[in-house]
């Protein structure tokens, strides 16, 4: 996220602290006993500036959420809309999501969030999409059968190759959609999902669920990954637009020859 330095953020985390955990790595296995009285631990990862983290937390009051995020400029405006709303069931980790591993024990976490992550769209950096498969299999790691992961985004390239990848990698999709507001707002939006739906942008939203197939590290690193430039699937979507166009044209050409 391109972001001008925020003013003042060393006061700013200062009158939030309570709501950050410096240490992550002290938690790990420990979170239900060290935050007691909450049914669910959620993760959501790249939080921003946190609107759907502290909306979440409002209207889930028996989960307690975890939001990791690697750039505080944007988290200290989630640290204070949760402070501002006195929500207790959330806290911040400033970290990068490569490193959950070392936070959050197997089968740890029921949920994780996923909203309108970077698409990295050449090939070159699909490793760094955060729904490549080492990714996949870090969460699933931490995830037990049956959990889940929710997944937006309004990049379709992104959405189609993200769950092909998530289908290759065992997952079962409980919930598919490409226009998550057709009939109205569904559900808590992001900062990053207001603007883009008040632009007439429609938003994908899926639902993964680990099932037992699903790959966790222990099946070791990905080694290769197909079809990985979204610039290429764009083109493929734009060709495949193009084509039916023609197709229908030509449908519509040959009916009308045959009525003449
Ligand atoms: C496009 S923004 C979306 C923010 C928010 N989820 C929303 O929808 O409004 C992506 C966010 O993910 C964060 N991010 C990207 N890669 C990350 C990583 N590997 N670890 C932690 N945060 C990451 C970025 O810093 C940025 O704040």
């Amino acid at each position: 996220m391109r972001m001008r330095k925020k003013p003042n953020l060393e006061k700013r985390m200062n009158e939030t602290a309570e709501l950050l955990i410096k240490s992550p790595e002290n938690n790990k296995g420990s979170w239900r006993e060290l935050f007691p009285g909450y049914e669910k631990l959620w993760l959501e990862l790249g939080c921003g500036k946190g609107r759907f983290t502290a909306g979440t937390a409002a209207e889930n009051p028996d989960a307690f959420i975890v939001a990791v995020e690697k750039v505080f400029d944007a988290m200290v405006v989630g640290m204070e809309r949760v402070k501002a709303a006195d929500l207790r069931n959330v806290r911040f980790v400033g970290s990068d999501v490569k490193l959950l591993g070392e936070m959050f024990a197997s089968g740890e976490v029921d949920r994780i969030f996923i909203n309108f992550c970077d698409p990295w769209p050449k090939s070159s950096d699909a490793k760094h999409r955060l729904t490549a498969p080492d990714f996949l299999r870090s969460y699933a790691s931490l995830l037990p059968i049956g959990g889940e992961i929710c997944f937006k985004t309004d990049n379709f390239p992104l959405f189609d190759w993200s769950e092909k990848v998530l289908r290759e990698e065992g997952w079962d999709i409980s919930f598919f959609t490409t226009d998550l507001h057709k009939d109205g707002i569904n559900g808590i939006m992001t900062d990053y999902e207001a603007k883009f739906h008040a632009e007439g942008i429609k938003i994908n939203r899926l639902v993964a669920v680990k099932t037992e197939k699903t790959l966790t590290l222990a099946a070791g690193p990905h080694e290769r990954l197909r079809d990985a430039s979204l610039a290429d699937a764009i083109a493929n979507i734009l060709k495949a637009r193009e084509e039916e166009k023609t197709r229908a044209k030509a449908e519509a050409e040959k009916s009308g020859e045959a009525l003449k």
